[in-house]
């Protein structure tokens, strides 16, 4: 990697830097060096909008100036061809960007008053977790994570970013979040910048924060901070909204950290792909938040975060945000979303019922912490979760997951009436392997 600057991309970073030192310092040596270019051919397109001939655009058109489509491709939509066939911008649309940061306001209160970015479009979490990544994590850099963790971080942060992942026990043995796990894996991993990931509800284990932790969690990165650590705190929100119990944070823990202190920059992964059940639509948002963050310092994070994704993917996929767009202005929506809800919530309550019908189960398996999202989890008590796996597979026509010793179950994936079944079968098979 060459070390030159770009003269586009020092002016981004001076503006960082004067709104903020400690956000510059987080930056990654890729995220020093990128910018959205103003000039360029982005300029040049952006002057000639409008004019009688512009015959700047890497685009097709027709004769009448629409998008220049093909018939068997247009026939399947139901969207205005402008809305299906053209280039998002590399930030994304702008109506879809500011619709969704109005969304973040109805869905966590608490950001009201606060200041933070306005949500850009990546292809889908995965994306913005490797924006997020080409932004902040360096070689060596370590990111801290809970151990039971969606197994993409590997491949995102440790494969292709080069961040060591550094891991500390997820629950307490009474069953808790392992906050105290967290302030010692934080005091064993010195060094001026740490990245810091969060993601509730939790994939593998269906975990979120009850709302008595939250204050604990906060008071405990915000010492950190004090102290002078410098902290990038990814909030992977991937399947926000889906809580099922009382007394269960339900709010983004972004909107308790977007002003925690200077020194902790929060990164709020989230977007439509499980929240709206749409997951190959490749749709997601990535939004930046910090104590005092001016305009300026989020329009310079902005820039340079559309200037990754402009790097990377160029842009995300037009008729997937224009179809979003327009459900969340429907007044449809907010019903077919709550019915979403009901279904998985009925199949979470499900397996509570059946849980605590068969206590003979827990000699078996015990369940883990879980109260929220697509999953949850058990640990096989004397039998090898991969044997069982394997046991389920071959016996009881059944698949789950096994992972780090455990067993998830994506209940999302399993109609109500099945889990009754899926449950005995597994207390089968833990009794046979
Ligand atoms: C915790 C977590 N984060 C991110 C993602 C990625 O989501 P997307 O499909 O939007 O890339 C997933 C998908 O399984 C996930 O479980």
């Amino acid at each position: 990697m060459t070390n030159r600057v770009d003269a586009q991309a020092a002016a981004l970073n001076e503006v960082i830097t004067a709104a903020n030192p400690a956000v510059a310092d987080m930056l990654s040596t890729r995220g020093r060096r990128i910018y959205f270019p103003k000039l360029g051919i982005l300029a040049q397109s952006g002057e000639a909008r409008g004019k009688t001939i512009n015959a700047t655009i890497g685009t097709a058109l027709a004769e009448d100036g629409a998008p220049l489509c093909l018939p068997s491709i247009a026939s399947q939509m139901n969207l205005p061809k402008g809305a299906a066939f053209p280039y998002a911008p590399s930030p994304g649309v702008p109506d879809l960007r500011q619709q969704w940061g109005k969304m973040l306001l109805d869905k966590s209160p608490e950001l009201a008053g606060k200041t933070f970015s306005q949500p850009l479009v990546t292809c889908a979490l995965t994306h913005g977790l490797s924006m997020a990544a080409y932004l902040f994590c360096d070689d060596g850099d370590v990111l801290l994570t809970p151990d039971l963790y969606w197994e993409n971080y590997d491949l995102i942060f440790g494969i292709s970013y080069g961040t060591t992942i550094a891991t500390y026990p997820t629950f307490t043995p009474a069953g808790g979040f392992n906050l105290d796990g967290l302030r010692k894996a934080m005091a064993a991993h010195a060094g001026n910048k740490l990245v810091i990931s969060l993601n509730f509800p939790n994939n593998p284990t269906g975990y979120t924060l009850l709302e008595k932790e939250v204050p604990e969690l906060k008071k405990l990165l915000v010492a950190e901070a004090q102290a002078g650590r410098r902290l990038v705190v990814l909030l992977d929100d991937a399947y926000f909204g889906l809580v099922f119990e009382n007394g269960v944070y339900r709010q983004s823990l972004f909107a308790d950290l977007c002003d925690a202190h200077e020194n902790l920059l929060a990164v709020k992964l989230d977007g439509p792909t499980k929240e709206d059940y749409v997951w190959g639509f490749r749709v997601g948002f990535i939004t930046f938040g910090v104590k005092g963050g001016t305009p300026a310092l989020y329009q310079a994070l902005e820039a340079k975060c559309a200037g990754a994704i402009r790097a990377n993917i160029s842009n995300a996929s037009m008729p997937a945000q224009s179809m979003l767009l327009a459900a969340w202005k429907n007044p449809a929506y907010a019903v077919e979303k709550q019915q979403a809800y009901d279904t998985l919530k009925t199949r979470y309550q499900e397996i509570r019922r059946v849980l605590a019908a068969h206590p003979e189960y827990r000699e078996a398996f015990m369940a883990l912490p879980y109260n929220s999202g697509y999953f949850m989890c058990v640990k096989p008590c004397r039998a090898d979760p991969e044997k069982v796996r394997q046991k389920l597979l071959a016996d009881h026509s059944t698949g789950v997951i096994s992972l780090c010793g455990i067993l998830r179950i994506a209940f999302s994936a399993t109609p109500l009436a099945k889990i009754e079944p899926l449950f005995a079968s597994l207390y089968q098979a833990c009794q046979a392997v």
